[in-house]
């Protein structure tokens, strides 16, 4: 399987609820490698750029009043599959119908609010990766055991 890169967001629930540092926590003990992270607050514009798709939807400004409404954690992490790695460890889009041992079956009983975005297909990826962060900002680096850890 090759190395894919995909972009999760935490959203305004999972920082308000002082999630991020449980669900980072899996991503990473799941051997995800982190290669671009920032908090920020999505505004009106992004949040259609990136729900472009859903715009049109009867559940979208709800949709938009969420994310826009507090800061996200933005993150791109890295691995073998990990478009679809990452989908598997969210849980489905309604919390209540999630398994549990999943992010959003863990944590949540909502669908809308549902803590954490995943890209659904390596396309979906690329095209949000460069909405979220300028190729500067992604870090290339190895991650083979330093000499200080001993
Ligand atoms: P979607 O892309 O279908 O789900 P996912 O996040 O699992 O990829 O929908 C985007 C977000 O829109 C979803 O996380 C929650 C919200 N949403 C609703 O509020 N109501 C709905 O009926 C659907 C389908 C989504
Ligand atoms: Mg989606």
């Amino acid at each position: 399987m090759s190395l894919q890169q995909t972009l999760i967001l935490l959203k305004p629930d999972a920082v308000q609820r002082r999630l991020c540092g449980k669900i980072l926590g899996r991503l990473e003990d799941r051997g995800l490698k982190i290669v671009a992270l920032k908090m920020l607050k999505v505004t009106k514009e992004l949040a259609a750029q990136h729900y472009a798709e859903h715009v049109k939807k009867p559940f979208y400004p709800q949709l938009e009043e969420f994310i826009t409404s507090g800061p996200v954690v933005s993150l791109i992490v890295e691995g073998p599959g990990a478009v679809q790695v990452v989908r598997d460890m969210m849980g489905k889009t309604n919390c209540r119908e999630s398994a549990p041992g999943t992010i959003r079956g863990d944590y949540g009983l909502s669908r809308q609010v549902n803590l954490i975005h995943g890209s659904d297909s390596p396309e979906s990826a690329q095209k949000e990766i460069a909405i979220y962060f300028r190729p500067e900002e992604i870090l290339s680096y190895d991650s083979t055991l330093a000499e200080w850890v001993c």
